[in-house]
């Protein structure tokens, strides 16, 4: 999946005027236009209505007004999802007030062990923003789908598992529509922070 950045979308924009293949391409990407992934047959995003840490339904129309930021991951996962889940931690407390209207969303991959009372600490220790959801696996299935989002489980010795799994960062906009993605948690909470700042 490529990445859009947002530093680079006027330049993106300037050259498609100028090449149409690279319109073609690109167009695919940019808000506003085709807001597919890398296909070009699947849109990103689509109304969802899962149970949060809590134990409560929240669906995405409840957050109709303010932008999510969406994570797809799990809580047993060593590595990227702590650190995916750091940097946009990072990255809000940067933004100061305005992250006010941003709201963090950490979807499971791993229902059957992400339960909300394993997604309640777990969330909570990246801060207080965050709202980590979770459902049956058809549901996860299916909203992961919607963001193009790939899962799957993968048996380790002594008949654990670990989740294979896309790590891509959502940003969607107010009308709960796709704003722009990133894939590579190395971009870092200034620039994540800078970025955000830009288009929200
Ligand atoms: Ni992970």
């Amino acid at each position: 999946m490529r990445r859009l950045s947002f530093v680079l979308l006027p330049a993106a924009l300037i050259a498609a005027l100028i090449g149409g293949y690279f319109l073609w391409h690109l167009s695919d990407n940019l808000p506003g236009l085709g807001r597919t992934v890398e296909t070009g047959t699947a849109r990103v995003g689509g109304p969802f209505t899962l149970i949060d840490q809590n134990g409560a339904r929240r669906s995405s129309a409840d957050f109709r007004g303010r932008y999510m930021l969406i994570y797809f991951g799990y809580s047993s996962c060593p590595d990227v999802c702590p650190t995916t889940l750091s940097l946009m931690a990072d990255a809000l407390d940067k933004l100061g007030p305005r992250a006010e209207k941003i709201v963090p969303l950490f979807i499971t991959i791993d229902p059957e062990r992400d339960t909300p009372a394993k997604l309640k600490p777990y969330v909570a220790s990246f801060g207080p923003r965050f709202i980590g959801l979770t459902a049956d696996l058809a549901t996860i299935k299916k909203v992961a789908g919607l963001y193009g989002v790939y899962l799957k489980k993968e048996p380790l010795e002594g008949g654990n598992y670990a989740m294979d799994h896309t790590s891509v960062i959502y940003l969607m906009g107010p009308d709960g529509k796709f704003v722009g993605y990133w894939d590579d948690s190395a971009i870092g909470p200034d620039k994540l922070a800078a970025e955000l700042r830009k288009v929200t």
